[in-house]
């Protein structure tokens, strides 16, 4: 690999695609002629207006975002929006969750701060190893919104099928697939994505949010920052934004345009994914730990023999230049992560290693 890279499997921060990293490192010093850095830069310059329109424009374009959707940018990453949610649409106190894992789990403590929460459908029974059926959930008249987490990041579940929400606005936590597939807009009320797992650097979210969600009459007690109308009004500018974390997803969007788009994403995603499944499922020695239907594309979480072994393939993996294999601290075995950057070839290669690694330690 160029650089002395390693394949990194990390779940967030994650990798980032290679000409993209080289574009900001060639312009990390004066960019495009300004005589400044990104990170220099004032959020009201020209220069930086336009990176910020250029990013929200490429990501309409990429995810076809009808007009009545407002884009923003913020900062504070995924936990943020937990309470963000909350805080700006229970208009009535009353919200559906489904409960899949670890992150659906955060937003629904987090949401009970704010109102009831009803969870309408859960996993839990079954260590939260699959998707349960939503086509025909119990919602309140009053509830004002379904939420979910489309993709859990340490159980390795995704939605291949979106609940049926009974024409209450659905919420989606898009963090660990974004961009990786096509996606419906018109089918969400709000989508919103911690950037550092399928896009660029830590520290900030895209929200999509429609338009007739965003309130002017919230509670005097929410903060002038955790209002979506804050950042709408003000297109992402209200105070100083993540200057830099905007200026590299922008340039990943670019990027996502000139490969083809969300199609293109989804096929490779597809491939690269079977490529680890199919040796998954061959495979004596490792098992996938989710149902097949409900298998992300994204991040795949499996188990060796026993914990011992576990440790011993995660050190063994490290050791041949695949890093950051260990499976989530409170799940354990093993996880890969392989987001829109993972080059094909580093899936390859790790399936490669793994079948080896089985033959040599299987009797
Ligand atoms: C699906 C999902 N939601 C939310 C979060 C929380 O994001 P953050 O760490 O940016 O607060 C994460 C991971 O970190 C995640 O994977």
């Amino acid at each position: 690999m160029k650089y002395n890279r390693v394949y990194n499997f990390s779940a967030g921060p994650a990798m980032m695609p290679e000409p993209v990293l080289e574009e900001i490192a060639a312009e990390v010093l004066n960019y495009k002629g300004s005589g400044m850095s990104v990170m220099e830069m004032s959020h009201r310059s020209k220069v930086f207006q336009q990176i910020r329109d250029e990013a929200e424009a490429d990501l309409r374009k990429l995810m076809n975002i009808p007009d009545n959707y407002k884009v923003l940018f913020i900062q504070g990453g995924g936990t943020v929006e937990f309470a963000m949610v909350a805080m700006n649409l229970m208009k009535n106190g009353v919200a559906c969750y489904v409960e899949t894992g670890a992150w659906s789990k955060k937003a629904i403590a987090e949401a009970k701060k704010y109102g009831e929460v009803k969870i309408v459908a859960s996993s839990k029974d079954k260590n939260f190893s699959y998707i349960p059926d939503c086509s025909d959930l119990d919602i309140p008249d009053n509830a004002d919104y379904v939420y979910i987490c489309e993709n859990e990041t340490i159980n390795g579940t995704t939605y291949f099928n979106l609940p049926d929400t009974k024409g209450k606005p659905l919420v989606s936590d898009q963090s660990s697939m974004f961009l990786s597939r096509p996606c419906d807009v018109s089918k969400y009320g709000l989508i919103w994505a911690g950037v550092q797992k399928n896009v660029g650097p830590a520290g900030m979210a895209v929200v999509i949010i429609r338009e007739d969600l965003i309130r002017d009459d919230l509670p005097q007690w929410v903060p002038t920052y955790m209002s979506y109308k804050t950042h709408a009004d003000a297109d992402s500018l209200y105070n100083t934004p993540n200057c830099w974390a905007i200026y590299c997803c922008g340039k990943v969007f670019k990027y996502l345009l000139a490969q083809g788009g969300l199609e293109a994403m989804d096929q490779r995603n597809r491939e690269k994914a079977a490529l680890l499944y199919d040796f998954l499922d061959e495979s004596k020695f490792f098992t996938g730990a989710v149902r097949k239907e409900d298998r992300s594309l994204m991040n795949v979480p499996f188990v060796s023999p026993s914990k011992e072994q576990d440790a011993e393939v995660v050190a063994a993996t490290k050791a041949a230049g695949f890093d950051n294999l260990k499976g989530h601290k409170s799940v354990g075995g093993l996880r890969a992560s392989i987001y829109n950057a993972m080059p094909r070839e580093g899936v390859e290669a790790l399936v490669d290693f793994l079948r080896q690694y089985e033959a040599e330690h299987s009797k």
